[in-house]
């Protein structure tokens, strides 16, 4: 076994006894594997697999300090060790010696990692192992779509394989824990987190969040190639007023707990070994240091064994939040509400011990933290042997597989939207004579990569132009021109791009934001298309050409113009490595889109934040006619320009005869709804069937409509399938101004179609 033969080669006399006792722990604990996630019949060797575990850790426990146990609920950043062992004489070198360092982030290759990891478990005084955390968002080296791109696929086994290869990829190169999945449901598009998480509906976000975690953690944590998953960032972080990045949230315990949490509940039940806690306030508590959110929910009525890891700097953060008045008052306030872990701070490790002396924090507290840390650490097979994810083979074999690749291109395509395709003039011929390719994105490789590119580069990407190149007969002339810059102040020159669009047959052009204006702290007040780029595809159409636009973008963007003067419109967000490719399979017919939005598009700024679920209102739009009694913009309509779950394929599909299996559902029955949807076009084509629901009247007034059900199916033409999505009263449940979790007896209705809003509707009355 590498790790005793190591250990026992570099261990020195007075930690042998230490040394030994790990070592044969570690054997005693063999075989590791992942809690829940066993086969039949091994549900008490599971059990026992758990109390060995527990003893092992509370065996450990006992032979910690104080100052050792802190050390472990102390993150620090790992730039410093990119180019090799830490420093000795550097501080963080000799806190890791001094044991007072539990976990590093921000670094990936097995050689540093493993460096780092050998002064961790041979030169402290108990050996305990480190883990390693990075962002791995969409990709490690292959790179997938942004995940707001990839919940447009709404195809959650391909999620799961995009976040397993992720891990594979991350695993391989000597991480074992991500801050993976962002499970922050966003309805404000000026946010530019928007674009890491799952979009704006909750149910949807519950279906992904479960998906990722599967995906990354595999069913088996042990494994040395599924790694930690973090679900984060807890909570409400998305609902950030104005959309502004890090600032307040405040919010009703019902909304809470009806829309924000349950992806998080979901990530828990799904086995998510660790969480993270966001930056904002929550009803003016940081969530860093919220009670409520840390021990009451997460901790108490989830039972969660995890533990919950600070975000970057936000225990000190509590001092410019007005909470403490300095790093002692943040790091109580944080340990106290149930923060396990600082990340990058510092506040823990300088403050905690003093504060446990002094009796202002409970050691138990302390105990509890450790205990959670270790946990994680040991089911992910670390003390069995430290350097699990550490094998320079798989480094070398397993990064950017052509399956990998081949899995990324399939995730793109899926994850493209039609949104609109007037006179059918997509999809285009191959032997197409000339194609004008115009754009600031379309011969960028880098930002196809989008926000948080993990390890991707840019030169293992497929740009736009490069993709199309690749996908036409040898006929047909390519011609590029860049137009115009993405953000731009002054007024460019738009010759070259109008010269090339002349001689073409079809314009295809690029227009939105560059890679890197969404993610963390890329909020924006205005949500146009920036620059000078409206102004271009402006002076392009009156040259008369059909006219292709895609947009790239992390965020929905207000498109109107666009979306009335632009024949066909592809949303490609940034779709990762393989964007140019899977662009190009769309663009000329090799994949017929199927995929949908996973967020309202808005018309203007002023509806944001817009999602389709809302209250009908006392005075709702369809119901009366004068001005006062409609709840609506005098100067636009209320509705998105592309709703929730729109999206257009290359074939057309009809649905009829929507039936229930009966009209009452009693407490403990189930109800069938039934469709019938026909492909009436050409080509063959997959169709994303959606289910919605509203619940008429309830002690807490509910949206007009409620995501509950979805089904992709594929149809051939002239095909009719039908579709069954079933119904139970756990469907209907909301929490009551009690907050209790319930369902009221009355009538609801069912809505089922391609998009939230043009369904065919049934009723049906709960008893
Ligand atoms: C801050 C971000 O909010 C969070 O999402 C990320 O995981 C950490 N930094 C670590 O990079």
């Amino acid at each position: 076994m590498k790790f005793i033969e190591i250990g026992i080669k570099r261990m020195q006399a007075r930690f042998f006894h230490v040394q030994l006792a790990l070592i044969v722990g570690a054997l005693l604990l063999s075989p590791v594997s992942n809690a829940g996630n066993h086969t039949s019949g091994s549900q008490s060797t599971e059990a026992a697999r758990k109390q060995k575990m527990e003893r092992f850790i509370n065996d450990l426990l006992k032979r910690m300090t104080l100052e050792e146990k802190i050390g472990q609920m102390n993150q620090v950043g790992g730039t410093f060790a990119n180019t090799g062992p830490i420093n000795p004489l550097s501080d963080q070198g000799k806190e890791m010696r001094e044991g007072k360092i539990g976990s590093v982030l921000n670094l990936a290759g097995v050689d540093g990692i493993r460096k780092i990891q050998k002064v961790a478990v041979e030169e402290t005084r108990l050996h305990i192992p480190l883990i390693f955390g990075l962002d791995v968002i969409h990709g490690m080296k292959t790179i997938f779509p942004i995940p707001l791109g990839e919940a447009a696929s709404w195809d959650l086994s391909a999620m799961e394989r995009s976040a397993r290869i992720a891990a594979i990829e991350a695993s391989a190169m000597g991480v074992n824990w991500t801050f993976a999945p962002m499970l922050d449901i966003a309805r404000d598009t000026r946010w530019g987190r928007i674009a890491e998480g799952a979009g704006e509906d909750t149910y949807l976000g519950v279906q992904i969040a479960k998906a990722r975690v599967k995906g990354f953690q595999g069913d088996d944590l042990s494994k040395n190639n599924t790694i930690a998953a973090c679900a984060k960032h807890y909570a409400a972080y998305g609902a950030a007023i104005a959309g502004r990045d890090y600032n307040a949230v405040d919010m009703s315990e019902i909304t809470l707990r009806d829309t924000y949490l349950p992806p998080f509940k979901a990530a828990v039940d799904a086995g998510a070994a660790t969480f993270m806690s966001s930056f904002n306030t929550l009803n003016g508590v940081p969530a860093t240091a919220n009670e409520f959110l840390l021990r009451k929910v997460l901790k108490g009525e989830w039972n969660f064994n995890g533990f919950v890891v600070s975000d970057a700097g936000a225990v000190g953060e509590l001092i410019p939040h007005g909470l403490a008045a300095d790093g002692i008052e943040a790091a109580r306030a944080a340990a106290n509400a149930g923060l396990d872990m600082d990340m990058g701070s510092n506040q823990f490790l300088q403050n905690l011990p003093d504060l446990v002396r002094k009796g202002l924090v409970p050691e138990k507290v302390i105990d509890d933290a450790v205990r959670r840390i270790l946990r994680i650490k040991y089911e992910l097979g670390l003390f069995q042997d430290p350097y699990r994810y550490c094998d320079e083979q798989r480094e070398k074999t397993e990064l950017l597989t052509p399956e990998h690749v081949a899995a990324a291109r399939d995730m793109a395509r899926k994850s493209i939207v039609l949104l609109k395709n007037d006179y059918h003039l997509l999809p285009l011929k191959k032997s197409i004579g000339t194609l004008a390719v115009i754009g600031a994105m379309a011969d960028s490789q880098g930002d196809m990569i989008g926000c948080w590119g993990g390890g991707g580069d840019a030169k293992d990407a497929v740009s736009i132009l490069q993709g199309i190149r690749s996908a036409v007969s040898s006929q047909t002339k390519v011609l590029y021109a860049k137009g115009c810059e993405i953000e731009a102040n002054a007024p460019e020159d738009f010759t070259p791009a109008l010269d090339i669009a002349r001689q073409a047959d079809v314009v295809v052009m690029t227009l939105g934001e560059s890679g890197g204006m969404t993610g963390e702290a890329h909020s924006r007040a205005n949500i146009n298309i920036p620059g000078n780029q409206e102004a271009l595809l402006k002076e392009v159409i009156k040259l008369g050409k059909p006219v292709i636009v895609l947009l790239t973008n992390g965020r929905p963007l207000t498109i109107s113009w666009v979306a009335d003067n632009v024949p066909s419109i592809v949303e490609t967000w940034f779709l990762g490595s393989q964007a140019g490719n899977a662009i190009a399979d769309v663009l000329f017919g090799d994949y017929n889109p199927s995929g949908k939005l996973p967020v309202s598009f808005p018309r203007v700024l002023g509806q944001v934040p817009l999602c389709y679920n809302e209250l009908n209102t006392g005075r709702p739009l369809a119901e009366h006619p004068g001005d006062f009694f409609r709840s609506r913009y005098n100067d636009v309509s209320n509705d998105a320009l592309f709703p929730f779950g729109f999206g257009l394929s290359y074939t057309t599909f009809e649905y009829s005869n929507l039936r229930l299996s009966q009209n009452v559902l009693t407490k403990d029955g189930k109800l069938q709804v039934s469709v019938d949807v026909k492909n009436t076009g050409y080509r063959s084509g997959e169709e994303l069937v959606q289910l919605y629901i509203r619940d008429y009247y309830a002690s807490v007034c509910q949206p007009t409509r409620l995501l509950k059900g979805f089904k992709k199916l594929a149809i051939e033409p002239g095909q009719t399938k039908t579709v069954t999505l079933t119904l139970t009263p756990e469907d209907l449940k909301y929490h009551n101004s009690k907050m209790e979790w319930t369902v009221e007896p009355g009538k609801f209705g069912v809505f089922v179609g391609g998009n939230s809003q043009n369904t065919l509707n049934e009723e049906f009355v709960l008893k």
